[in-house]
């Protein structure tokens, strides 16, 4: 008998409340030519919390709007999952205070939801909504649905390179059997190494190579979308309606789709009179300096930007899903997930069909995991796509300063004591409001 089809049943962003515009604020204040992030990195502002959020009160606030949306309670929930890779405890999860916050507001509570926590960098998202397929698959789901959470404060040490793609929010996203939105196929590429470009031992701030991140994510990648090939699957531009690739800053993900495109036509003659004009483009881990492999890769996008194929793939395929990315910054195990979202609420203005057409997702951590799949768009994709408002929580952002930029990278700092105000006023959401007994924070539902 065929399995029912599992996949994503329901969506919810959740930025954090103010804004650090990097063309105007950030970059004038760096002496450093807008360009550079605008066109280089593809970002026009960061997404950053106000001194009452963090991952705990992104993740409920997403948690608790979907499920109020979907009418659902607790006793529908089976699991929470969360993904982050700022947590701030090493034992208790940041599920469990999700469902604390969340059973603040909701009848009922989750004594009987399986709660977790998945780390692995940035994929941990995608990886978190494999195992709630896979309980759902397995039979033990009893009818209830999973709730998978990837929140995250994606803050770099002030003078890091890393800095002008920092980026706070959370996706919730209800799996469940017969999803609306969208449903997962069976192959799966992985492709995995032990490998050293962004690391956090014991400590806020990552420690990350920048150059050499890009080349191990795209090394990752190559290897998955090829592992994707042996499971059955296919990556043909044509026969998908959007490609969606992690997206640390839209400038990576242009290099990413090069590989996309190129593992796609591999074999027809398309790919065939690429080869010949191109040559074939060389594994990103027979490079021994990251800055050399890029500079082949980059003149590999710009020969295929000149042709029409690739631009009008790109165009279609590829640059909805950046548009909510290039506002918010790095969202970490969030932002494969909001370009899904990003490509679906641009489908749903611009009056595509999407209904039955495939997605190819890929996803990366640093560590360092891909992992590429297909989705099928199921015929609630659009309903779902037109209840988000994250355009609308954009907006409402508030616009830091230069200085207010400072203090508030100062308050989300582990460890200092801060009275900084917030510079926004909360209503209807979670909030921290304190520390309990051993020092932990405390949260409150504000009406
Ligand atoms: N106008 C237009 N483009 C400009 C520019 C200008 N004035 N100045 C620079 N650029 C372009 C660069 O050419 C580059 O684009 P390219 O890669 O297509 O060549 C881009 O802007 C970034 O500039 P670069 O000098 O490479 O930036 P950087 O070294 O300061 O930092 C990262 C880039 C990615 C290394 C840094 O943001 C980082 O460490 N990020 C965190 C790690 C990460 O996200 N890794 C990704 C894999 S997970």
């Amino acid at each position: 008998m065929a399995s029912p089809a599992v996949g994503i049943d329901g969506i919810e962003l959740w930025t954090g409340k103010l804004k650090l515009d990097l063309a105007t604020t950030f970059a004038p204040a760096h002496d450093i030519d807008p360009n550079k992030f605008t066109k280089g990195l593809g970002l026009h502002a960061s997404s950053l919390p106000d001194v009452y959020e963090d991952i705990v009160t992104m993740g409920a606030n997403a948690a608790l709007r979907l499920m109020q949306r979907h009418g659902l309670t607790p006793e529908d929930i089976g699991r929470i999952d969360v993904a982050t890779e700022t947590a701030f405890d090493n034992a208790k999860p940041v599920a469990t205070y999700i469902a604390g916050c969340l059973a603040q507001v909701m009848e009922g509570d989750f004594a009987h939801a399986n709660l977790g926590e998945r780390k692995f960098a940035c994929i941990a998202g995608t990886q978190a909504l494999d195992d709630a397929a896979n309980w759902i698959h397995s039979g033990r789901h009893r009818g209830r649905k999973a709730l998978v959470i990837a929140t995250d404060t994606a803050l770099y040490e002030r003078g890091d390179p890393g800095e002008a793609t920092q980026g706070a929010g959370a996706v919730a996203m209800l799996v469940s059997e017969s999803p609306s939105v969208t449903a997962f196929g069976l192959p799966q590429g992985i492709g995995s190494a032990d490998e050293t470009d962004f690391l956090k031992p014991h400590r806020q701030f990552p420690s990350v190579d920048g150059k050499r991140s890009m080349q191990v994510y795209l090394g990752r990648i190559q290897d998955a979308l090829a592992d994707f090939a042996a499971a059955g699957g296919s990556t043909d531009p044509d026969a998908h309606a959007q490609f969606l690739f992690h997206t640390p800053f839209p400038g990576m993900v242009k290099k990413a789709a090069v590989l996309g495109y190129l593992d796609g036509v591999q074999g027809t003659a398309r790919g065939d009179a690429l080869a010949e004009d191109l040559g074939t483009l060389a594994h990103p881990d027979t490079f021994a300096d990251g800055r050399a492999y890029l500079d082949v890769l980059k003149a590999h996008a710009k020969h295929l930007k000149q042709t029409d194929h690739y631009a009008n793939w790109y165009a279609r395929a590829v640059t909805p899903t950046l548009k909510v990315a290039r506002q918010v910054g790095n969202w970490y195990t969030g932002s494969v997930h909001v370009a899904r979202a990003s490509g679906l609420l641009h489908a749903a203005h611009s009056e595509r069909a999407l209904t039955g057409q495939p997605l190819i997702v890929a996803s990366y951590g640093s560590g360092a995991q891909a992992e590429v799949h297909a989705e099928t768009v199921q015929a609630g994709w659009r309903d779902e796509a037109e209840a988000l408002t994250i355009q609308q929580q954009l907006d409402a952002r508030y616009d830091l300063s230069y200085d207010e930029y400072e203090a508030i990278h100062a308050v989300h700092t582990y460890g200092a004591e801060s009275n900084l105000s917030p510079r926004t006023a909360p209503s209807g959401e979670f909030v921290v409001d304190g520390r309990g007994p051993m020092g932990e924070y405390t949260y409150a539902y504000v009406a």
